[in-house]
């Protein structure tokens, strides 16, 4: 067993080491995120996390080349198995982290039925036996290959899986993962590291693949060492909007994969449910002729989407007039403002502006502002736009309409869900435009409302 010496302060924020405790954390300038901790003298040195052992230097054309496709866990959940690039990479460890009741061990649980030929072990340090099996009959998981094992300690959960030798382990959450090797309280800063780091050790020695579940801060960042982040493979964020069925999963580090991927889930009562043409479903209950409403093409990944971008104006009855964005980055919205208030002439300062984004996602791209533009412009004139209208480009501070990539990938989808009109810049490159779709070139913000002024008189 380790030995405790003396203490340490370690940063709750960014996980730095001081030997004594300061008001700020000098690596990250966090103020009182200090904690102490015991120092642990390891009883012997710790393992590789990765299986070295006996092994020297090689060159890497010696090495055998498996090949990715045997490599990887394909679930039948295309959507979990997209944000993931192609399924979970036997040996892998992944971190999963959301909201608390976000649909976590429930994402989890529908996983592990969906691997019905492959051995899983669910560790669970949050819920009993019973309610795991409850939550098990609502979602229809009948699987023989899942073990179920409740237990927080480290040396117990290492037990059961020299025990069940699975091809997939997930330890749901690893918050509740402790050891009696460390001497600092379960949840703790040096407990999670230290267990993480150990799990995956027995992952890479093992062969087998580790799916780790993360409590998230008041923040919304992971809880715990930002080290852990490091440490895994994958980390996944699972995101929704309180009150809205629609949930995302996406990648915000892959070391086999890309990051741009999501997959779309929606909750309900039978679990989540995966959806499998979002853009459809997100304009499915898009109100017609209503002013301040524009969709908008958004790449996620490879795949577009079509999401409905709505802009409320309302005269303000305060000194300074309220801003709030939903799905849209603020200093986004404030830079769209700002442009039609000085290009266009329009009246903002003495008016409350919210916008929001249909399905609880985010307009992370550029590719969104004319959309936006287009919703602001319709709430302020009070004349709905067509039904079958959408825009793709991206404003500049001179007012100056900007071309964005995959421009052709977003148009004909627009056009697969019946778009017959697409405003995109005059600089966008378009080899053919579909069957049907008027393309309308825009070289600025001007011309942009010119021609919804255009609308207007139809
Ligand atoms: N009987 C039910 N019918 C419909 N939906 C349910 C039912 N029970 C739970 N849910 C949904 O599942 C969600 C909880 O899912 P789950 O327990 O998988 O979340 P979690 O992210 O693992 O939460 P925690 O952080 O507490 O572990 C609830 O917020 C609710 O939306
Ligand atoms: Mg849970």
């Amino acid at each position: 067993m380790a030995k405790a010496e003396k203490t340490c302060f370690i940063c709750t924020k960014c996980g730095a080491v001081h030997d004594k405790w300061y008001g700020r954390c000098k690596e990250c300038g966090e103020w009182t995120t200090l904690e102490e901790q015991a120092v642990i003298k390891p009883a012997k040195k710790s393992s590789s996390p990765v299986p070295t052992a006996g092994v020297g230097a090689m060159r890497l054309s010696d090495a055998p080349d498996k090949g990715e496709s045997e490599q990887r866990l394909r679930t039948n959940i295309p959507e979990f198995d997209r944000a993931l690039g192609g399924g979970i990479v036997k040996g892998s460890v992944i971190l999963l982290s959301g909201e608390p009741g976000i649909g976590k061990s429930t994402l989890l649980l529908q996983i592990c039925d969906s691997l019905e030929d492959q051995k899983i072990l669910y560790v669970s340090g949050e819920e009993s036996f019973m309610q795991i099996k409850m939550r098990a009959s609502r979602l229809g998981v009948v699987s023989d290959s899942l073990f179920v094992y409740c237990e927080n300690d480290l040396e117990k959960i290492e037990a059961q899986i020299d025990a069940v030798s699975p091809d997939l382990v997930i330890v749901d959450s690893i918050q509740t993962v402790s050891s009696d090797r460390f001497s600092s309280s379960p949840g703790s800063i040096t407990q999670v590291r230290e267990c993480s780091g150990y799990l995956i050790g027995l992952s890479k020695r093992g062969g087998f693949a580790t799916v780790l579940v993360g409590h998230v801060n008041k923040d919304g960042a992971i809880a715990g060492p930002k080290l852990l982040e490091h440490m895994v493979d994958v980390v996944l964020y699972f995101e929704g909007e309180r009150g809205d069925s629609y949930r995302v999963i996406r990648a915000a580090k892959n070391r086999y994969g890309s990051t741009n991927e999501i997959g779309l889930f929606e909750m309900c009562d039978r679990g989540l449910a995966e959806v499998p043409d979002p853009s459809k479903r997100l304009l499915e209950d898009s109100p017609k002729n209503i002013p301040g409403s524009c969709p908008v093409c958004l790449m996620e990944g490879t795949r577009p989407i079509v999401a409905e971008v709505q802009a409320l104006v309302s005269k303000t009855p305060f000194p300074s007039p309220k801003r709030l964005s939903s799905g849209v980055d603020y200093n986004r919205m404030a830079m769209i403002l700002a442009v039609l208030e000085k290009r266009l002439g329009m009246r903002f300062f003495d008016m409350d502006v919210y916008l929001n984004v249909i399905g609880g996602l985010k307009l992370d791209e550029t590719a969104a502002d004319l959309g936006i533009a287009c919703a602001l412009i319709s709430c302020v004139r009070d004349v709905p736009l067509s039904g079958k209208l959408i825009a793709v480009g991206e404003i500049g501070l001179s007012g100056e309409c900007r071309s964005v990539g995959s421009a052709e990938a977003r148009i004909s989808e627009s056009a697969r869900l019946g778009f017959d009109t697409a405003i995109v810049s005059h600089r966008t490159k378009l080899k053919t435009a579909p069957d049907g779709m008027k393309i309308v070139r825009v070289k600025s913000v001007f011309e942009l409302a010119e021609f919804l002024n255009g609308l207007k008189k139809v």
